[in-house]
């Protein structure tokens, strides 16, 4: 019999806080549905108490999933559990994650507390959370630097007041993995009712060791692990979900537990994630990296052909890399288009939305001749974008780039219906159209990264750019997407344009 291992997403929690990942409640909504399709346990969605925009999307996600556990977190106060209990209310099944540090340092310091008061607070918000919710997580923060006496102590506590998960996090990436390991050991061994919760371990990787000391604490008892897509996170992120999954599936002969993950759908949620976010994966990360399955050597590819088991442990299909498969194409019809969008596991919310990402397929197959599946997840990102109040639109631009010459730009663009036009010279014809589209916009934003990534291969592939811009310490980020990537350019910066315009788009918690 091998046990359940929980896995318990917080991309859009703890992935969020990472500068510049900030999202709005429809990203949240999509990466939040993408994880329900990969059947992670439990969604984390977010902090309630911290903004109005992010109880907002607790809010949101709560009514829409059925299938995951929606959880959202609080401080150990009354106003934040008041806060996520609501945001909960139409949960299916929704948890409430409350947290107080535990270390010495950060009672000293941060919270100017006694550890008596520490364990008074946490029994009190634990108790006030199972008010409005059977399902209660607590979090001793800063466990991974707490002495061990004291955490006993509280963690029994909490317990005996009815929190059902007690989740130990190395807040700080410190510690190494026997020593992570011997921790969740310990305490399950010396608190009396420990097994009257599930433990949980929540790791950051300033170190690098978040995903090994996770699963050395697998090996130890616990039996969730809190994790994200990509590792994304505060710092240097959390332990990253593909990679969890993946080991414990991977050696099952090894680990006395697995998920129920549906592995196929890894790849697509970490490009889901990365397309919102602007984080670019890099090629050599485990897993969903483009170089994970890549055979460069010919000994390496002379081997795989022989035999795949040869230089390969997991299969690249069995974490969701498909081979660029040829969909549809320009004779293609609506119907196909609309089946389609529904074996990706893609809705539509109205038939508008729908005749609008038909006629954007139609357009595409002009100009490309394959049209992939990635091609049409990011078309639909594409419409989604759309649907965000666009202020302005881009309605046509002219690109002039000569060997010798100043590169020129002009834009015509829409702004409540009525258009306007600007024109700019740059030191290239991306830089010539991004202050062309300034001259109009006058966002004066800060341009913080500009990133571009081909969707699928070939030279009539989509380009996908990414544009972070920042105004008053407000971080927003724009995706486009076009077979012409200075298009594709544009499009990113109207579309950051427009979430700095938007009242949706939320400030990061932390600033
Ligand atoms: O890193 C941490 O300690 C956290 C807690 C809120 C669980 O994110
Ligand atoms: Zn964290």
């Amino acid at each position: 019999m091998t046990d359940r291992l929980i896995i318990f997403d917080t991309t859009l929690r703890d992935g969020e806080q990472s500068p510049g990942a900030s999202m709005t409640r429809e990203e949240k909504i999509r990466i939040a549905r993408q994880l329900e399709m990969l059947r992670v346990d439990v969604i984390e969605a977010g902090f309630p108490a911290a903004s109005n925009g992010d109880f907002e999307a607790v809010r949101a996600v709560a009514g829409i999933i059925k299938e995951s556990v929606v959880c959202g977190l609080s401080r150990a106060n009354e106003k934040d559990i008041h806060r996520a209990g609501e945001a909960l209310r139409d949960a299916e099944a929704g948890r409430i994650h409350t947290f107080l540090a535990t270390s010495p340092i950060h009672m000293e310091k941060k919270l100017r507390m006694q550890p008596d008061q520490v364990v008074e607070a946490a029994v009190k918000a634990v108790k006030l959370a199972r008010n409005y919710r059977d399902d209660v997580e607590f979090s001793p923060e800063d466990a991974g630097r707490s002495e061990i006496d004291f955490l006993c102590r509280i963690l029994e506590q909490v317990i005996a007041a009815g929190a059902t998960t007690i989740n130990v996090p190395d807040t700080v990436g410190y510690t190494m993995p026997e020593q992570f390991g011997g921790l969740i050991r310990t305490l399950r061994e010396r608190i009396p009712n420990s097994d009257k919760a599930v433990w949980s371990v929540h790791c950051h990787n300033d170190l690098g060791l978040a995903v090994a000391n996770s699963l050395s604490a697998v090996m130890n008892g616990a039996r969730q692990v809190e994790c994200t897509i990509n590792g994304l996170g505060e710092r240097a992120g959390n332990a990253s979900l593909e990679e969890i999954v993946m080991a414990v599936r991977t050696r099952r002969d090894f680990f006395p537990c697995d998920t129920r993950i549906e592995t196929t759908q890894i790849v697509p949620s970490s490009k889901l994630v990365s397309s919102i976010t602007g984080f670019p994966v890099q090629p050599n990360k485990a897993i969903v990296g483009a170089n994970a399955f890549a055979h460069e050597s010919g000994i390496h590819q002379d081997g795989v052909i022989k035999n795949r088991e040869t230089y390969e442990i997991m299969r690249a299909e069995d974490v969701g890399w498909t081979q660029n498969k040829l969909v549809l194409g320009k004779l293609s019809g609506r119907n196909a288009f609309k089946q389609r969008l529904k074996e990706l596991g893609i809705e539509l919310a109205t038939e508008e939305a729908m005749n609008a990402a038909f006629a954007r397929f139609k357009d595409l197959a002009d100009k490309k001749s394959e049209i992939f599946d990635e091609d049409l997840q990011m078309l639909v990102s594409d419409e989604a974008a759309s649907h965000l109040g666009e202020h302005y639109k881009l309605v046509s631009m002219m690109v002039h780039s000569e060997t010798g010459e100043v590169p020129m730009a002009r834009v015509v663009m829409a702004e409540e219906g009525s258009e306007k036009h600007a024109e700019s010279n740059g030191s290239g014809p991306v830089d010539a159209t991004f202050r062309a589209i300034e001259t109009i916009v006058t966002s004066g934003a800060e341009l913080q990264l500009f990133s571009v990534n081909a969707i699928t291969s070939g030279t009539d592939a989509q380009g996908e750019v990414t544009v972070r811009l920042k105004r008053d310490g407000r971080i927003v980020n724009g995706a486009g997407a076009d077979t012409d990537i200075v298009v594709a350019s544009a499009k990113a910066y109207i579309n950051a344009v427009n979430k700095l315009h938007s009242k949706q788009e939320r400030a990061h918690p932390q600033v």
